[in-house]
């Protein structure tokens, strides 16, 4: 079992280290155009397979596509991160190119395999990798609201002083400041969130959840790493075991919630065949509101992305 992380840099050498540890496949691919990078970062993280325990090979690359060849899950972190002061869409000229060129090699040397997307800004990537990839909806699609709803299960889980393994909740919309947490759709230990927490705290925290990129840009001058990563790894668990676990996914849309021809941030069903089920919330009039507000969002990136000209 092969899985290929593209990018070496933070959020794919973290994504790579949870897989190895967590011995989620047998071998771990990391791949990056900067010459040594993902040699020394994959050696790196196999010269702690004695001390964390794991019997998972990590190798690495430079640009080497033929390695990843046969590849089961391919998670693409590749283009640039953000710097303070600027939104995921202002990475779009840049990244858009590399995502399409990673997307090529990987579709070349792995047919099959199924393609998670990271880069941002992530909807309109993920985007791009599904009309580059010219695979079903269902084998290529991004990782955004697992790391959301992580990050408002952390504020939720300081708040109110409890384990954050006891909160479930649910966000969905893009990924950016218009994405949609969905307090009404929230838990803690199976008590709804709402009796727990007054609504103006509970305000303030779906408000810093939307910003939760932000403040890490903000804190350390470049994006997050260790739940991107890890969020990443999760949903490679998900397919390789065929867990058939329920997440917030950025997939292609064919109609649910009234939307076509988007990548947006929906509940769905991950097993061995990707997406498995796109999960249809009934949404009041306000949340859905809220998610054709983050619909208006994406659909502007996606015009700059149809502005580029590369499909
Ligand atoms: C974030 C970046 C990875 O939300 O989009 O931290």
């Amino acid at each position: 079992m092969k899985v290929t992380v593209v990018g070496a840099g933070n959020v794919g050498a973290t994504c790579a280290d949870v897989l190895a540890r967590n011995e989620v496949a047998n071998q771990v691919v990391l791949v990056d155009i900067k010459e040594n990078f993902a040699e020394g970062k994959a050696l790196d993280i196999w010269q702690a397979a004695a001390i964390n325990n794991f019997d998972s090979r990590v190798i690495g690359t430079t640009n080497d596509y033929t390695k990843t060849a046969g590849s089961e899950v391919v998670v693409i972190t590749s283009g640039l991160p953000r710097k303070p002061g600027m939104s995921r869409d202002d990475l779009i000229s840049t990244n858009a190119n590399i995502v399409k060129s990673v997307t090529e090699q990987i579709v070349k040397y792995s047919p099959d395999a199924i393609i998670i997307i990271v880069s941002n800004p992530l909807d309109v990537m993920t985007y791009a990798a599904y009309l580059t990839a010219k695979k079903p909806a269902t084998k290529v699609f991004g990782m955004a609201g697992i790391l959301d709803t992580a990050r408002y299960k952390a504020f939720l889980a300081t708040e109110l002083d409890c384990s954050p393994k006891d909160i479930q909740a649910v966000l969905m919309g893009g990924h950016g400041d218009t994405m949609v947490p969905l307090p009404r759709y929230t838990t803690v230990g199976g008590i709804p969130v709402t009796e727990l927490i007054a609504k103006e705290k509970l305000d303030a925290i779906v408000d810093r959840t939307k910003k939760g990129g932000g403040e890490i840009v903000n804190l350390l001058g470049t994006s997050a790493w260790y739940a991107p990563g890890a969020a990443a790894a999760q949903m490679v668990e998900a397919i390789v075991k065929d867990q058939k676990r329920v997440f917030p996914v950025c997939a292609m849309l064919n109609g649910e919630y009234g939307m076509k021809n988007i990548a947006m941030g929906v509940p769905v069903k991950l097993g061995k065949n990707g997406i498995e089920e796109i999960i249809e919330l009934k949404l009041n009039e306000t949340e859905m509101n809220l998610l054709k507000e983050s619909e208006v969002h994406v659909k502007t990136v996606m015009d700059v992305l149809d502005g580029m000209k590369l499909f």
